[in-house]
């Protein structure tokens, strides 16, 4: 057969799955049955996005199954051959929802299935960085299960995002891959429809960054070819099915590699036997670039570790966890005085003789690296510092929490009996900071203490006085005392008309870039992502208008935003790209705002949940009304100060009204002269329903209810 027929004999045996499954779906539910995905905004997000159509019931499908096979031609054409695999998508896209009615059909299953909206959205800044440089699709059951489980474990080295689908799955399982969204090694199902669920990530990435109108196809192609760096690995033998999902992939732009001997086409399909060629053979037929250090350690270091946790039962050491005491600083030396590379641990190490038989190792840390550099200033130690956590998190085997003098450090049982020792946190930290910031940093030496009275000591005389200098120096830093802002243009690679624009008071909206990082970043970077905005006078102070602003913002995005205000978030607010911390949306009812993080999932006092709230903004249009910012903006006294600020905020989850309560109540008070702020915002453990919060709220006598209407 040749390759488009192949392909049509898929996406026929699909079409007609579709329809039959679709059929029996309505005989036993009724057309006016709900269908759906859980936690998305965008309805069944292939179909929304291909035609602008809204599936919500069982009735809506059958007319989506004719668009499917009007897709199918048969022609002998490769073009029409690949819109034949769109068709694919969309039958697995419905087939997959229909598996959705009666309950999750992934509880037992390995695969996690549909991918909720909140999961892409954070995603966005490690694909914007360059942390994640790509996304692997591998589909099958492999011959050789040590080679698979290989490829994996180098892709999860690179940092890249792997979906996996088949019996792949348990082949890598068993062979000691570890998996899950916290190692970027996602098991998506067995069935092979459940590769729908990668597409729909990319189909949503153009939805939620892109703005891309639905029903505009051509321009979702496109979107995805341009900047959704994923490619496809098949292994084991192919039946038509996979031939023509494969073709839809390839539709989308990516590449597909099989194992087994297929007619190429060259760029889209190709074959490579060998498993050990696997990864650099597909890196490069998507052009991806992966940049690594390397270092001298007995574990991985790679960023797809970062989000592993450890836990009781696989901990070895712990440092901190109000256990022990735990501080890290970063501290600039003059580069004549310095060598190199020392490393110098002082005090016991994990393996030392007085922890033999302890269920468990506690050691006080404190962790010093001190760096030189002709380029390095002072203000950038607080940006150094910070990446501590992520280098150290970095680690298989490591778990960073906290920062400062609230670090917590806990290392496991595998990491240890692979020989890792305190020393090699070193290493990597040494390795990290030398090529992540090789522009400042010439030479960097790291000492780690672990004796109790030196981490005392030096964290009372030499650390904490550090710190409060430092934090007096972070509060006189206000957008009035600046003299120029930035812009952070990160997103566009996602979202090609958003600009961040980026002051002391306001950070990006994803929470990750402060003024000083962007500073910071204009240093390592002169042409970067990071360019200062000569702040000049303010046309308005209220709203936070610059003309300087607003050129660079018109200029930024291809004149897509004229103007934007730096402080309200009903006139001209600034846009949002969609990978934002949290939404902030207007409860007019109350007179104010509520706020809801990404990690909340249920709904919210004004009716919609995260995923809902933050479709209605993004892809760098401005929405009045609706803002996405980073958590540290709450607690700011710009916070749409325009509109009254703070005291507006009449709502959100707890875990964020815990983690922001100390800045937030300090701000307010300081503002307004209240006390305890937090306790008169409502939060879903006392209130969710609409009447109930303003009920709360007007026992509290909550500020927001005697300011101006807010509308
Ligand atoms: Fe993206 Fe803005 Fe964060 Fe930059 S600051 S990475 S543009 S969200
Ligand atoms: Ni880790
Ligand atoms: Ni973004």
């Amino acid at each position: 057969m040749s390759l488009t027929d192949l392909i049509y004999a898929g996406s026929n045996a699909v079409a007609g799955l579709t329809e039959g499954a679709v059929n029996d779906a309505i005989a036993k539910y009724g057309e006016g049955h709900a269908v759906g995905y859980p936690d998305t905004a965008y309805f069944l997000p292939i179909i929304y996005a291909a035609t602008g159509v809204k599936i919500k019931t069982l009735g809506d499908l059958p007319a989506a199954v004719g668009i499917l096979k009007s897709l199918i031609t048969n022609k002998e054409d490769l073009g029409d051959a690949l819109n034949a695999g769109l068709a694919t998508a969309v039958g697995a896209e419905i087939i997959e929802a229909i598996r959705y009615l009666d309950c999750d059909p992934y509880v037992n299953d390995a695969g996690i299935g549909f991918v909720a909206d909140p999961i892409i959205r954070s995603l966005g800044v490690p694909l914007v960085t360059g942390d994640i440089p790509g996304i692997a699709v591998l589909l099958g059951e492999s011959s050789d299960p040590a080679a698979l489980a290989a490829i994996v474990k180098d892709y999860q080295e690179k940092g890249l995002l792997t979906f996996m689908v088949g019996n792949i799955i348990e082949q890598a399982l068993e062979a000691g891959v570890k998996m899950g969204l916290d190692y970027r090694v996602i098991p998506l199902g067995h069935e092979v429809t459940s590769v729908i669920h990668v597409v729909s990530v990319a189909i949503r990435a153009a939805l939620i960054f892109g703005g891309i109108e639905p029903g505009k196809l051509p321009e979702f192609l496109t979107y995805t070819k341009e900047r959704v760096p994923a490619f496809v690995n098949t292994f084991g033998e192919l039946n038509e099915v996979i031939v023509s999902v494969g073709a839809g992939a390839i539709a989308l732009g990516f590449p597909v590699i099989a194992d087994v001997p297929v007619p190429e086409v060259p760029g889209a399909l190709m074959s490579q036997a060998d498993h050990a060629k696997t990864v650099e053979f597909s890196l490069e037929a998507r052009e991806i670039k992966i940049k690594v250090t390397k270092i001298n350690v007995p574990v991985s270091v790679a960023s797809a570790f970062e989000g592993e946790r450890v836990r009781k039962d696989t901990m070895f050491a712990e440092f901190g966890g109000n256990k022990t005491e735990c501080w890290e600083l970063v501290t600039s030396g003059d580069p004549a005085e310095m060598e190199d590379h020392k490393i110098t641990l002082i005090g016991p190490d994990i393996d030392d003789a007085m922890f033999a038989g302890a269920d468990v190792v506690r050691l006080p840390l404190g962790i010093v690296v001190t760096v030189g550099g002709k380029a390095m200033q002072k203000d950038f130690e607080t940006v150094l510092e910070r990446r501590i956590h992520y280098f150290t998190n970095y680690i298989d085997g490591a778990m960073h929490v906290g920062q400062r003098n609230i670090a917590w450090i806990r290392l496991t049982k595998e990491a240890f009996e692979k020989g890792f020792r305190l020393k090699h946190i070193g290493e990597v930290l040494y390795a990290k900071m030398r090529s992540d910031f090789e522009k400042v940093v010439d030479k960097c030496e790291i000492t780690i203490y672990t004796k109790a009275e030196d981490v005392k000591r030096l964290g009372e005389e030499m650390v904490k006085p550090i710190y409060a200098e430092r934090d007096a120096r972070m509060s006189a830093l206000t957008d009035a005392s600046v003299d120029e802002f930035y812009t952070c243009l990160l997103c566009q690679s996602f979202a090609p008309s958003h600009v961040c624009v980026v002051t002391p008071e306001r950070l990006g909206l994803c929470g990750a870039v402060s003024w000083l990082d962007a500073k910071a970043t204009k240093e390592l970077d002169p042409l970067g992502p990071n360019q200062p905005i000569i702040k000049g006078e303010a046309v308005d102070e209220r709203l936070g208008i610059w003309d300087s602003v607003n050129e660079v913002v018109n200029a930024a995005s291809q004149g897509a935003v004229e103007k934007v205000t730096l402080y309200s978030i009903l006139e001209d607010p600034m846009t949002s790209c969609g990978c934002f911390e949290c939404i902030c949306g207007i409860m007019p009812e109350a007179n104010g705002v509520i706020i809801v993080n990404r990690e909340f999932s249920q709904t919210s006092p004004v009716g919609m949940t995260f995923g809902e709230l933050a479709s209605m903004t993004g892809g760098g249009v401005q929405t009045p009304g609706f803002m996405g910012h980073g958590r540290f903006l709450i607690g700011s006294k710009k916070f749409m100060s325009a509109e009254g600020g703070l005291s507006r905020i009449v709502w959100m989850p707890k875990e964020l009204k815990d983690d922001v309560a100390e800045r937030l109540n300090k701000a307010v008070f300081e503002m307004t002269g209240i006390e305890n702020f937090t306790n008169m915002v409502c939060d879903e453990t006392i209130a969710t329903d609409s009447e109930a919060v303003l009920e709360f709220l007007e026992t509290k006598n909550h500020p927001a209810l005697a300011m101006d209407s807010i509308m």
